[in-house]
């Protein structure tokens, strides 16, 4: 076990590096076997899905191509809480076999409301690819169709992830101490 400092607090390793490539190279056949003769067009959520999308995309041999969109949330002025927008949502989506592709689903108020919005586009379809995935903090029915692990509803770091901004350039996944 090895301890590393993010910002103020303590993590404690969680999943290896190791472990992490060779489930995303596990993924990367799925979608070749799902895709095959297809073009898919992984769009990546800034900035946290950077390290995974490009280990993913190295690991998918089908003709693909990728963008990214980033998610703003800010507190609304109305009693409804959270309003998200997307930016980068390009139009040349329409009749694409989509894949999102994510850090991880938490609540899985991100993922519920990235789905509806690229729907509106008209894709083909749209599937969704993330590195983790919290069971036990889901809050909506969400079809995740390739989870790198599931992991208990405890804050991680690394692969991407951050705390606070800091983290992300971290090969494993750490998990916070307790
Ligand atoms: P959700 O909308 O609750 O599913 O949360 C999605 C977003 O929250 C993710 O894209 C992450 O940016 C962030 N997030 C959720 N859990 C963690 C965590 O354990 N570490 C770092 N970021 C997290
Ligand atoms: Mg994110």
């Amino acid at each position: 076990m090895t301890d590393v400092k993010v910002h103020d607090k303590i993590f404690t390793t969680f999943i290896s590096a190791e472990k992490i490539q060779s489930r995303v190279a596990e993924l990367g056949i799925a979608i070749d076997k799902d895709y095959s003769g297809k073009n898919p067009l992984l769009i990546g959520v800034l900035n946290g899905s950077v390290i995974f999308m490009a280990d993913l995309l190295r690991n998918i041999k089908t003709p693909c191509e990728i963008g990214f969109i980033r998610v703003s949330s800010y507190e609304g002025t109305s009693s409804s809480g959270k309003v998200k927008s997307i930016m980068g949502l390009e139009n040349d989506i329409q009749g694409r076999e989509v894949i999102i592709v994510e850090d991880i689903i938490d609540t899985g108020d991100t993922a519920l409301y990235l789905i509806e919005e690229i729907k509106k586009k008209n894709p083909a379809s749209i599937r969704f690819a993330t590195i983790l995935l919290k069971p036990e903090a889901l809050r909506h029915k969400i079809q995740c169709d390739y989870v790198g692990f599931e992991i208990p509803p405890a804050f991680v770091v690394g692969y991407g992830l951050d705390y606070d901004g800091f983290g992300r350039n971290l090969a494993d996944i750490y998990q916070l101490k307790s």
